[in-house]
């Protein structure tokens, strides 16, 4: 059964800058359903972060509808919108943003802690999620004791150790070699066949291929929106 995560309608995110007007958000219109694994693609600029910002409720747009898991978000203040954030969305970023200070299962449970997990079952979770990514055994290091890749797992069993609705990650492999790169896919991949809700965003169109549908940017606008395959033909 389809049942949609994400409903964006007629999204507008517009600046005023002095007396022009940047529409990084043009009348964006999406439907996600549960379970899809999606890519987001675009030039530099074309408004693909201010997209994911507004997917992932930390930013709220100028004009437009956003449903998430079936919520209207328009009408909820910060708290609700920080709350749905911690409950709902788990996410991944190009500079995988682990605290250097905390050790790796410290910054796993971090987000467990904001949702108001009790210690015990927090560090349980958060272990857990370690597992699931290969680094049990390192948990007490610091983020700096390990590889790119080895942080950007980190920061993938931090987005899982919530358990939430939907995985979004911004360029998450930006600051990876190819093999990396490939491992990291592999990851994701993996987690939507478990059935993990994932929107990926990214420049690059060969990592673009490696999602089921690809959404691709212009100017604020969706100028196509389609299976990867239809999206593998007119590259
Ligand atoms: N806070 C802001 N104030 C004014 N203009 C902004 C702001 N944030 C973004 N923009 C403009 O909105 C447009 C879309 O920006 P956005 O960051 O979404 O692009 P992007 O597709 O993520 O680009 P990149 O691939 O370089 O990260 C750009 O023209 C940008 O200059
Ligand atoms: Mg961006």
């Amino acid at each position: 059964m389809e049942e949609p995560l994400i409903q964006l309608r007629h999204i507008y995110k517009i600046y005023e800058m002095g007396s022009e007007e940047v529409r990084a958000s043009d009348d964006v219109s999406l439907t996600i359903n549960r379970g899809e694994f999606v890519a987001i693609v675009g030039k530099s600029g074309s408004g693909k972060s201010t997209l994911m910002n507004i997917i992932g409720a930390l930013d709220v747009p100028t004009d437009g509808e956003y449903l998430l898991g079936g919520e209207d978000t328009s009408e909820m203040s910060d708290d609700q919108l920080a709350h749905i954030r911690n409950k709902m969305i788990g996410f991944i970023f190009q500079q995988y943003n682990l605290l250097p200070k905390l050790n790796l299962l410290e910054n796993v449970e971090l987000p467990l802690l904001y949702a108001g997990v009790p210690a015990q079952e927090r560090r349980e979770r958060a272990l857990e999620s370690l597992k699931r990514v290969g680094l049990e055994e390192k948990w007490k290091n610091l983020p700096a004791q390990l590889s790119g890749g080895q942080q950007q797992r980190v920061s993938i069993a931090r987005a899982l150790a919530g358990e939430p609705s939907l995985i979004l990650a911004d360029e998450p492999t930006g600051a990876l070699d190819s093999r990396t790169s490939r491992e990291v896919l592999d990851f994701l991949k993996e987690l939507n066949k478990e059935g993990n809700t994932i929107v990926i965003i990214t420049h690059d169109s060969s990592i673009a291929l490696e999602a089921k549908r690809v959404v691709r940017i212009h100017d604020g606008k969706i100028n196509f929106d389609g299976d990867v395959n239809e999206y593998a033909a007119i590259l």
